[in-house]
């Protein structure tokens, strides 16, 4: 690939994965912020709930309304929509002056979040030639893991006042004006203006991607794959295409219901109930599970383009559920001992590095190469809806379970859904290693089962 092209695909795929520091920034920020929010405002703890879930209750929206609209009015003006709307966002909860503020604000948070959580991994999917598909989308789950990160440190170094909050949820505003200004400059995706007739555009795009002589080969494959009608929601439970909306949503459950939020939203309560009695001890642990999730990300982006996806779901899936077992069994000791303090803070982190090599950057890549392009956007956004709502499913759940089946069993809970996750993994999901979008709708559309794809014609 030529050094102008390389620079080009890196410089849109950075600018659109801004929307993920964003993803992982507001997601993050409140863990610290609520704090405040809950003394200034004296809160009972169903309002905290609201406050907290607000966002989420968003992102269900925003992923379920959207992705009709990234399908009609193209992945770019989308994005810059969606930035803007963070900047509102940060800027209105921060100067908000009752806590219904706070809650329609970051409401509107969460909008965006859903909808920038698919439209950045598809914008970027559609620009990457294969080759470097993996590594470019999975930018956008190291920028996610970046904005958690920064939002603890945000947080820790702003717990000083009680006012500080509103500089927590103000700052989220600048990479959101980044990204608006960013993204006024970069091209549309050329498979989006191909679907929409606009030939000479997509020709031009691709001149900044791929060889001169491979640009009418391309077009040709990106026009193939349209052929179909327009997608409407009811394409998507054609049998061709449903294997590929299971895997989506199976992804998205396997990727949630192992329990990794309650890592990022509840690490210092676990680490509390492990017995560490201070909160600086117990914040300080969690910005190291942020740095261990930034960290492993980085090897994930080294490693998904040449193993693969697949094996990188077994030995990450492998490890989040042996970690799973090990919380739990220590949580099963009568009482915790120093040395078991340790294993509990070492299996959380063999834990979040494990997720971060596999389901958390692969559930997001996956969903951007498996559809049909005529569907992408709608199914897509049916995954990223799916996603959404096991999160909030288990961020709502995690404390009455630990009280129902206590934390040892909560925690078994999670790692058997892991292990059933493995065998999922290993019947239904393809390996798209190497293979051009094209490709992969092709052998869908040949309805000989999605998993043989990397299996027979692997490259
Ligand atoms: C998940 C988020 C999670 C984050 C942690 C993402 O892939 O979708 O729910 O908080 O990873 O890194």
């Amino acid at each position: 690939m030529k050094q102008g092209s390389k620079i080009f695909v890196f410089m849109t795929a950075g600018i659109a994965a801004l929307a993920g520091l964003l993803f992982g920034y507001d997601t993050g920020v409140i863990s610290g912020a609520i704090l405040f929010i809950k003394d200034q405002f004296k809160l009972t703890s169903s309002v905290v709930e609201t406050v907290v879930s607000a966002v989420l209750v968003g992102a269900v929206i925003g992923a379920a309304f959207s992705g009709a609209i990234t399908d009609r009015f193209g992945r770019k003006k989308v994005l810059i929509i969606t930035a803007l709307l963070f900047a509102i966002g940060a800027i209105g909860a921060s100067l908000a002056a009752n806590v219904g503020g706070i809650i329609a604000f970051r409401f509107i948070i969460g909008v965006a979040i859903g909808v920038a959580s698919y439209t950045a991994p598809l914008y970027i999917s559609e620009i990457s030639p294969p080759e470097m598909r993996g590594a470019l989308v999975s930018l956008n789950q190291l920028m996610i893991t970046c904005g958690i990160v920064v939002s603890y440190l945000v947080d820790y170094a702003l717990s000083v006042g009680s006012n500080e909050w509103r500089w927590m949820f103000a700052l989220g505003a600048i990479p959101a004006i980044i990204l608006v200004i960013g993204m006024v400059f970069l091209s549309e995706s050329p498979r989006w203006l191909v679907s929409r007739s606009m030939t000479a555009e997509a020709r031009t795009v691709l001149a900044r991607v791929i060889p001169q002589d491979k640009i009418e080969e391309e077009m040709r494959s990106i026009q193939g794959s349209l052929t179909t009608k327009k997608g409407l929601w009811k394409e998507l439970l054609q049998p061709w295409i449903r294997p590929a909306l299971v895997v989506g949503i199976a992804l998205a459950f396997f990727q949630q219901m192992t329990g990794i939020n309650t890592i990022i939203y509840y690490a210092p309560t676990i680490f509390e109930f492990a017995g560490f009695e201070s909160h600086k001890v117990a914040i300080l642990a969690t910005v190291g599970v942020g740095v261990v999730n930034v960290l492993m990300t980085v090897v994930a982006i080294w490693f998904i383009d040449r193993l693969g996806r697949k094996p990188l779901l077994y030995i990450g899936m492998t490890g989040m559920a042996i970690s799973l077992g090990l919380i739990g069994l220590a949580f099963n000791m009568p009482s915790m001992t120093g040395a078991l303090k340790t294993v509990t803070v070492l299996s959380v982190i063999f834990y979040i590095a494990s997720f971060a090599i596999s389901l958390g950057p692969i559930f997001w890549l996956m969903i951007a190469e498996i559809y049909p392009l005529n569907v992408r956007g709608r199914a897509m956004s049916l995954a990223t809806v799916a996603n959404w709502g096991f999160n909030a499913i288990v961020a709502s759940t995690f404390l009455t379970l630990t009280e129902k089946l206590g934390k040892a069993g909560t925690f078994w809970f999670y790692a058997v859904i892991c292990a059933i996750g493995i065998a999922f993994c290993y019947f239904y999901v393809p390996e798209t290693k190497g293979h051009s979008l094209e490709e992969i709708e092709e052998h869908l559309r040949k309805n000989k089962g999605l998993r043989s794809l990397g299996v027979t014609e692997a490259k």
